[in-house]
């Protein structure tokens, strides 16, 4: 009976999962045909960003209650989590992006969309000012969108900590762009390396690939980085394969900070046995075109020639928000981003709202986070509406009765809860189909690392995609890199 019990488990979970994936098919190709218009009796929410933070909330906004107007640089979602198995091929791109007209076309009312940045955010006027700032333009590439309600989810940019030469010689590791170029550097370097007649010390440098940090975005990108080079390179280049070298540096005594000690362990001797060399507390003080100059243990300064630079040394504020903060200097005064009240209500500003990696709060930024509060924040706004509709009905009550009722229900949407984080865990990929895992349990956390841990990190990536054709591509895509391994062309 037990393995009847099993088998019908079974057949309910494919058949749901078949019936899922036919419904987001299906879902993914019908918009909707007709939205109801925008309508000025309501409110104007706009949203700056399509990011974690910004996503997350149009989701789940009510397009009933209010005009939405989205502004965000790229037309798109990106599911950062699997970047770094972009960089090498193990994933494509286009299978973790999803264009935010498809949710948005889904709302029952209309949703405005423009692909472009917001430059400026005129706090007294309740105005924005938008730029587009991609490749064409037409004749007009600047206008201005009031608000009465501004959501804030431009997320950060990369930190350099102003080091000499980052900019112009590192590659970052944010966007899709930033993959694609790392991509196509590193195969660049290794097909200059095989040019005939390179010196030994050149080919020596162009095969040295340097990641800078030693977070989870630097250990994936090396750990990705390590599987190429041992499952592909090595086959398809192999008078180069055992003079290709990865190196990654971090400034503080261990990788990882986040994860228990345990788990930092683990990564390091995994590192170790994938050849990665590892120097902690070596700080990076400059770059140059051709090599880096750090600053070891012992305080001496050396140069490190290398072929490509990855550089993840975290996040800092975008000018964006520099200049917000710069209008409100007696509330903004935190450098780490945008000070918000624990309902994400922008210190010392009306109508602002921020979340995500633009914010400075006590949550580390990461996605999860960002998810939450967008997802929270719709709530707020449902409640706002609901406070503004009690208050006029209660104005307009004709009995004492009605008065009373239409008080309670105003006291009850006005009780807006604060933004409560629940933590699911943090995973991280560290190569050679290992993965590490601190997820809580019960008052403490399970620390898990190895294969089997890998799997688990596979399959909450695939349940956490974006929808059923992410989770089809990514597949996809893992698939016919176990059957052809990852393409080795340039692009
Ligand atoms: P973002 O997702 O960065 O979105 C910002 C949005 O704002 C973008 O759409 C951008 O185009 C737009 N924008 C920028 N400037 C403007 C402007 N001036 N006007 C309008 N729009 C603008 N977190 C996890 O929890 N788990 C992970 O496994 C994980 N993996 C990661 C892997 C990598 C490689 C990276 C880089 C990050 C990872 N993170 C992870 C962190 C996570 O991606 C961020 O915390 C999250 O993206 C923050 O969401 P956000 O919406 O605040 O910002
Ligand atoms: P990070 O801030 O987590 O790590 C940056 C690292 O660079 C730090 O360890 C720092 O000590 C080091 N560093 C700084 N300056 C340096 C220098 N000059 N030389 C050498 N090392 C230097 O940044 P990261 O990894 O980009 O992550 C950003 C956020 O995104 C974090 O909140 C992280 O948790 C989240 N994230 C989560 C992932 C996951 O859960 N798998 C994957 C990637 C990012």
């Amino acid at each position: 009976s037990k393995w009847k019990a099993i088998k019908n488990v079974t057949k309910i979970g494919t058949v749901g999962f078949i019936g899922f994936t036919f419904y987001n098919m299906y879902e993914h190709s019908h918009p909707v045909m007709n939205p109801i218009p925008a309508d000025s009796s309501k409110k104007t929410i706009v949203i700056l960003g399509s990011g974690w933070a910004s996503t997350s909330f149009l989701k789940s906004i009510d397009t009933e209650l209010y005009n939405v107007v989205v502004v965000s640089p790229r037309n798109y979602f990106l599911f950062t989590p699997l970047l770094p198995s972009t960089t090498v091929g193990t994933i494509d791109h286009r299978s973790l992006v999803e264009p935010i007209r498809f949710i948005t076309r889904h709302k029952p009312n209309e949703v405005k969309v423009y692909e472009a940045e917001c430059t400026e955010i005129d706090s007294d006027k309740k105005i924005i000012t938008i730029v587009d700032n991609s490749e064409v333009k037409g004749d007009r590439a600047t206008s201005t969108i009031p608000y009465d309600y501004l959501v804030v989810g431009v997320g950060a940019q990369s930190q350099t900590f102003g080091i000499k030469g980052v900019e112009e010689y590192g590659c970052f590791l944010k966007e899709v762009w930033d993959a694609q170029k790392i991509r196509t550097k590193l195969m660049d370097c290794i097909e200059t390396a095989a040019f005939p007649g390179q010196a030994p010390e050149e080919i020596e440098r162009l095969l040295h690939m340097v990641v800078v940090g030693g977070g989870p975005t630097g250990i994936e990108y090396a750990a990705e980085l390590h599987d190429f080079l041992a499952e592909d390179l090595s086959a398809w280049y192999p008078e180069l394969v055992g003079k290709i070298k990865i190196t990654l540096i971090e400034a503080m005594p261990n990788v990882l900070p986040a994860f228990s000690k345990q788990l930092i362990d683990y990564t390091e001797s995994t590192f170790k046995e994938q050849h990665i060399s590892l120097h902690t507390k070596t700080m990076v003080k400059e770059v140059k075109e051709k090599e880096i100059i750090v600053q070891g243990p012992s305080g001496e300064k050396e140069a490190m020639p290398y072929g490509l630079l990855v550089w993840a040394t975290g996040n800092t504020t975008r000018p964006l928000i520099r200049n917000l903060m710069a209008q409100h200097p007696e509330t903004q005064n935190i450098r780490r981003g945008l000070a918000v009240d624990d309902w994400l209500r922008m210190a010392g500003a009306n109508d602002i709202y921020a979340l995500g990696d633009a914010t400075a709060t006590k949550y580390a930024p990461t996605a999860q986070v960002a998810a939450q509060q967008g997802k929270y924040l719709a709530r707020v706004f449902a409640q706002l509406h609901a406070t503004e509709q009690y208050e006029n009905e209660l104005e307009n009550a004709a009995t004492a009765e009605e008065k009373a009722k239409k008080a309670r229900k105003l006291q009850k949407a006005q009780d807006i809860k604060p933004f409560h984080y629940s933590h699911q865990g943090s995973l991280c990929y560290i190569g050679s189909d290992k993965a590490i895992a601190d997820v809580p349990f019960g008052p403490g956390n399970v620390a898990a690392g190895g294969v089997a841990t890998y799997a688990f990190w596979r399959s909450a990536y695939i349940s956490n995609l974006f929808s059923a054709r992410n989770r089809w591509l990514v597949i996809t895509d893992w698939t016919k890199k176990t059957f052809w391994g990852r393409d080795i062309s340039r692009e």
